[in-house]
């Protein structure tokens, strides 16, 4: 009987269409034959069909978890039963024992590495100075990985080169705004089984994510309120429609806080003694510390488990609700992004896994975008597998558009 991973993998894998295209070519043209690529991402059914992607190219794939808590173990398990992958991820890992699932990973010598929030890659510039040597480049998926490679390059310390899958416009367009607005309300939603009509919702950071969340929030007929620290987007956030105030006075109305800011501090001490009892509070950046969960236990008369995913910190006056312990709600207690979003983000790091091994001589230790014909090839074939037609430039206009002499 095929097993509830791999009908998980099956279900995600039927909806992933350009993946599809890219698997199908890799398959012929193995353009990864002998290479291993070692992976940190959220261990999931769309991360499986990635893994089966780079597989079917010709590498071998040594992967874990890029959170101890975003593992789905179905798919572990179903992953570490295939041909040419091993797996390391578990679900509920301690810190420690996180970072020696990614030591197995690195323990494999991979030639490439595709990460998630920048540990793996971090962990090899900091302990595995043995391996470096061998990785040729990199990829990170999201923009606080993006951000921290970021700083490594500028400190003069990055030993490889790293594609800024999250920079891509078909990543960051369509994941972190669509794809998140609409899984952290799913994860919320299905957690809690609330109400969000009528409800004054916070959302911190009006980045991409934030957007998305703002977005889905009106949608669902909340009344959003967003808190920003960037004038040019606070700017945005009040012309699309939403109110915008400093945390200190939306803790003091908020019913639901999201905080989406890849910033640490956002939701801590003097905030939670103003919130209304009841208020929920759930994260969608990358890491647990936008949140102070550990600040709010130590306030707290009493804490329990109110639902799975839920944790009720009691102050005497109220009770304050953490969902999913503070770590990214949409991943932890959903099932990440839309299989038809992440198509297109792994899509991109399909690509750039070629593209990085094509160029290697010529790559330098700095962070890249993704090229543009990569990009805009994933926008192509979504568009095309979608069924969609657009306009071509006629000549004429190619010609005008690339002149000056026309005018008045
Ligand atoms: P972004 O850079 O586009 O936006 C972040 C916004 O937060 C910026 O506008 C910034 O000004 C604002 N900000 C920073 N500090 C703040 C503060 N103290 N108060 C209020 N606002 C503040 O980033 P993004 O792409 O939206 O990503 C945000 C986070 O979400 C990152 O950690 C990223 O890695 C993560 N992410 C999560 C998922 C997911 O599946 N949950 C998906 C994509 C990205
Ligand atoms: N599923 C796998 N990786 C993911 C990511 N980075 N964000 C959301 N869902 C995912």
């Amino acid at each position: 009987m095929i097993s509830e991973g791999e009908r998980k993998i099956s279900w995600a894998s039927q909806r992933m269409d350009v993946l599809n295209q890219i698997k199908k070519r890799f398959s012929r043209e193995k353009p990864l034959e002998g290479l291993t690529i070692g992976m940190a991402l959220h261990v999931e059914a769309k991360t499986a069909c990635l893994v089966e992607a780079l597989v079917e190219g010709g590498a071998e794939v040594a992967i874990t978890g890029c959170n101890p808590l975003s593992t789905d173990d179905d798919v572990a398990k179903a992953l570490s039963g295939r041909n040419g992958v091993s797996c390391y991820a578990r679900y509920g890992l301690s810190r420690e024992e996180y970072y020696k699932a990614i030591n197995k990973v690195l323990d494999h010598k991979p030639d490439i590495v595709i990460d998630d929030g920048a540990d793996l890659i971090f962990e090899l510039h900091m302990r595995r100075a043995d391996i470096i040597e061998n990785v040729v480049g990199a990829s990170e998926e999201t923009t606080t990985g993006v951000n921290r490679i970021k700083v490594m390059e500028a400190e003069g310390v990055l030993k490889f080169p790293v594609i800024a899958v999250n920079n891509a416009l078909t990543k960051f367009l369509f994941d972190n705004r669509y794809g998140t607005g609409q899984s952290t309300w799913d994860g919320i939603i299905r957690t809690t089984n609330i109400l969000i009509a009528g409800k004054n919702v916070v959302v911190a950071g009006y980045g991409w994510c934030g957007k998305g969340i703002a977005l889905r929030a009106k949608g669902l007929g909340a009344n959003v309120i967003v808190t920003e620290v960037d004038p040019v987007r606070a700017l945005e956030a009040l012309m699309d429609g939403f109110r915008v105030m400093p945390m200190e006075k939306a803790v003091e109305i908020g019913d639901i806080f999201i905080t989406a800011t890849g910033n640490r501090d956002i939701i801590q001490g003097e905030h939670f003694l103003k919130m209304k009892n009841g208020a929920l509070l759930a994260n969608a950046g990358h890491f647990n510390v936008e949140i102070d969960v550990d600040g709010l236990e130590k306030m707290a008369k009493e804490v329990r488990e109110s639902r799975k995913m839920i944790t009720e910190y009691n102050l005497g006056d109220k009770k304050l609700y953490v969902l999913a312990e503070g770590r990214l709600v949409n991943l932890v207690a959903g099932d990440g992004h839309p299989i038809e979003v992440m198509d297109m983000s792994f899509s991109n790091q399909a690509l750039c896994a070629e593209y990085l091994w094509n160029n290697r001589e010529r790559l330098e230790n700095r962070v890249y975008d993704v090229p543009s014909e990569i990009d805009r090839s994933v926008a192509e074939i979504k568009l095309e597998t979608i069924g969609v037609k657009i306009d071509t430039l006629t000549d004429t206009q190619i010609r005008y558009l690339s002149s000056w002499r026309d005018g008045t």
